[in-house]
């Protein structure tokens, strides 16, 4: 259980989730990590703390550097469990080391955890010495809970950002660098999907205030997954998701109960094909929402199916597009269409959803029972449409 110094004295002393598949309904297929970091000078800071399972693990990394009872203070960036969890154990390591976090994630704590702490409230702009080095804390409201905050190293130019710029991956590999840069933008583009799109204006500010602010950042170690050396990279893929800029790209989500919605989903597929798009096809429930997810935030269109049953949506298709909406995706042609057999009433809930969303929507394709060879020459041509 070796740390790994990422910058002169700080050292990621996280851990690794090699197992876990879920985080909170995300699909995580690889795992992912918990990343904490320490940041040694005359006084000591721990930034961020583990899921509880993986404290042993954390605090191994941590005795490789420094006697745990050691640490001045424990910064508390976000207080969701996967980070908070750990903090009363490694408090009690820590037993001197003062807290510190926003008033916001000072009351959080007490709720989840008790009083009991030394706890010393920052807001965004405060700095705190330790030495040679300065924690400067950046607020980060809502992003992503209303507590959230992140830590900026001020002479070694690194931004400990918490969950901001993430990627749900557990691997050796600490650096963009070594995961390879492409890949770990893969996997911060299915963090973001699944967790942050519904931010987008309010990361778009922030990236904007980021810049006014003249922050030099050379480094940026999340709070999951790897450290990005070249932080432009993924600054530049935050620009672009925020502003969901689009690829050429159809996604065809449907659910079928006597295959008549899936034809109508395979003639839309073959109809936007035929323009030349990248058509994605996706089964709610043999595909993974998180995936899907992923695919939307970047595709110029969408397309639902669901049959009618007891007069609305196929509950896969309704729980897909809860999650959807959740999501908040934005500038987007939409089409909602079905089969069904007394009324369409799922495809006009799919409708309805699309234009919550304010999705520009295509006229719905509501088929009776099977698809007639006309039907389906439609969906193909309401493919073309999507895909034009
Ligand atoms: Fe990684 Fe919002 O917790």
């Amino acid at each position: 259980m070796k740390p790994v110094e990422i910058k002169n004295n700080i050292f990621w002393v996280g851990a690794i989730d090699w197992s876990e598949r879920d985080f909170h309904n995300f699909l995580t297929r690889r795992g992912l990590t918990y990343n904490s970091y320490l940041v040694v000078d005359e006084k000591i800071a721990l930034v961020d703390t583990v899921k509880h399972k993986f404290v042993g693990e954390s605090l191994e990394r941590i005795k490789n550097v420094v006697d745990p009872s050691q640490i001045d203070y424990i910064i508390v960036n976000h207080i969701e469990p996967d980070h908070s969890s750990g903090l009363p154990d490694i408090a009690r390591a820590a037993k001197d080391a003062v807290i510190v976090c926003s008033q916001r994630a000072k009351d959080g704590l007490q709720k989840y955890y008790g009083d009991g702490w030394e706890i010393k409230t920052v807001k965004g702009g405060d700095e705190l010495k330790l030495g040679n080095k300065t924690l400067a804390f950046i607020d980060m409201t809502m992003l992503h809970w209303p507590e959230s905050m992140a830590t900026y190293v001020k002479e070694d130019k690194v931004l400990l950002s918490n969950d901001a710029f993430g990627q749900h991956i557990a691997s050796e590999e600490r650096f963009d660098e070594d995961l390879g840069v492409e890949e770990a933008l893969y996997w911060a583009k299915v963090y973001y999907a699944n967790i942050l799109m519904p931010l987008a204006s309010l990361i778009r500010r922030k990236l904007d205030e980021i810049q006014k602010l003249g922050l030099e950042i050379e480094m940026i170690a999340p709070s999951h997954g790897v450290v990005w050396k070249n932080p432009s990279k993924i600054i530049e893929a935050y620009e672009k998701w925020a502003n969901f800029e689009s690829e050429n790209k159809v996604v065809i989500v449907y659910d079928s109960m006597w295959n008549s919605t899936e034809k109508l989903a395979v003639a839309i597929a073959e109809g936007a094909g035929s323009e030349g798009a990248d058509v994605r096809l996706y089964h709610v429930r043999k595909d993974s929402w998180a995936d899907i997810a992923t695919d939307v935030l970047d595709a110029k269109a969408i397309a639902v199916g669901s049959p009618t049953i007891h007069n609305g949506l196929f509950p896969p298709v309704a729980g897909f597009l809860t999650y959807l909406k959740g999501l908040k995706p934005q500038k987007k042609k939409a089409l909602a269409f079905g089969s069904y057999g007394w009324n369409g009433n799922a495809v006009k809930e799919i409708q309805r959803i699309f234009e919550e969303l304010k999705l520009e929507t295509l006229d719905p394709l509501m088929v009776k029972f099977r698809p007639s060879e006309e039907e389906l020459r439609k969906a193909f041509e309401l493919g073309v449409e999507l895909a034009k």
